[in-house]
């Protein structure tokens, strides 16, 4: 399943990372490439790791590790650190597919999930979108500054080559809770059924006590804690 989830960043907030942003310095992207990814990826990435830019770091992550779209549909068990890219100048990452194990926080995060946080509105670059590959299709995603898309990690990606303006994004990944996607799936569906069904039945009917049970029950039996 893939979504994209707009707003997940609100116009205020978005202004104040950009202008963050833009105290910040920037490296070759390549040095956070995998081996086989490092070859096609041709970007700059913003350095988080002075003081300005650990507090960004913390401001991106704590949105996102409250969004309850996000959690609903990821069920994060653990996110990576986040990468905040800079594409211009014909600058893309050509087809590649993710490190399925990244080391984080000392230990190896495996990679269920992948999403781009979109910093730029599309009309401010050319190019550069992220594009999905799966049997016979592509999918082509350019959404506003704020939107977030969320795709399994399984899928062969890219970045089309930015060929006007720049194209300002923040990756990361997450472990999920739930490693089979078909489950979280079904989980997500619950979810959201649940949120439409609390308008039309109390939390003490007998549907909404057994939706409950069930979301419940399929928690116990497929989450990895
Ligand atoms: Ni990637």
């Amino acid at each position: 399943m893939l979504i994209t989830i707009s707003n997940i960043i609100r116009k205020e907030e978005l202004e104040s990372i950009r202008a963050t942003l833009n105290k910040l310095s920037w490296r070759d992207g390549a040095s956070t490439a995998g081996v086989d990814a490092k070859s096609v990826k041709k970007n700059q990435q913003a350095d988080l790791s002075s003081e300005i830019g650990k507090i960004l770091h913390k401001q991106i992550l704590e949105i996102l590790q409250v969004h309850p779209v996000l959690l609903s549909a990821a069920r994060p068990k653990r996110f990576s650190r986040l990468i905040v890219s800079q594409t211009r100048g014909e600058g893309h990452y050509g087809p590649h597919i993710d490190n399925a194990l990244m080391e984080t926080g000392g230990r190896l995060l495996r990679t269920d999930l992948s999403f781009t946080l979109f910093l730029s509105n599309p009309d401010e670059y050319e190019g550069g979108e992220l594009s999905i590959q799966y049997p016979g299709f592509t999918q082509r995603h350019k959404p506003s500054a704020g939107d977030l898309v969320l795709y399994p990690s399984t899928q062969i990606h890219e970045v089309a080559p930015v060929t006007q303006g720049s194209r300002l994004a923040c990756v990361g990944w997450i472990e999920s809770t739930i490693r089979d996607q078909m489950r979280r799936e079904v989980l997500f569906d619950l979810t959201n059924l649940k949120v439409s069904m609390s308008n039309k039945y109390t939390p003490q009917s007998v549907e909404m006590l057994t939706l409950n049970k069930n979301i419940s029950n399929l928690l116990r039996h497929w989450s990895e804690t």
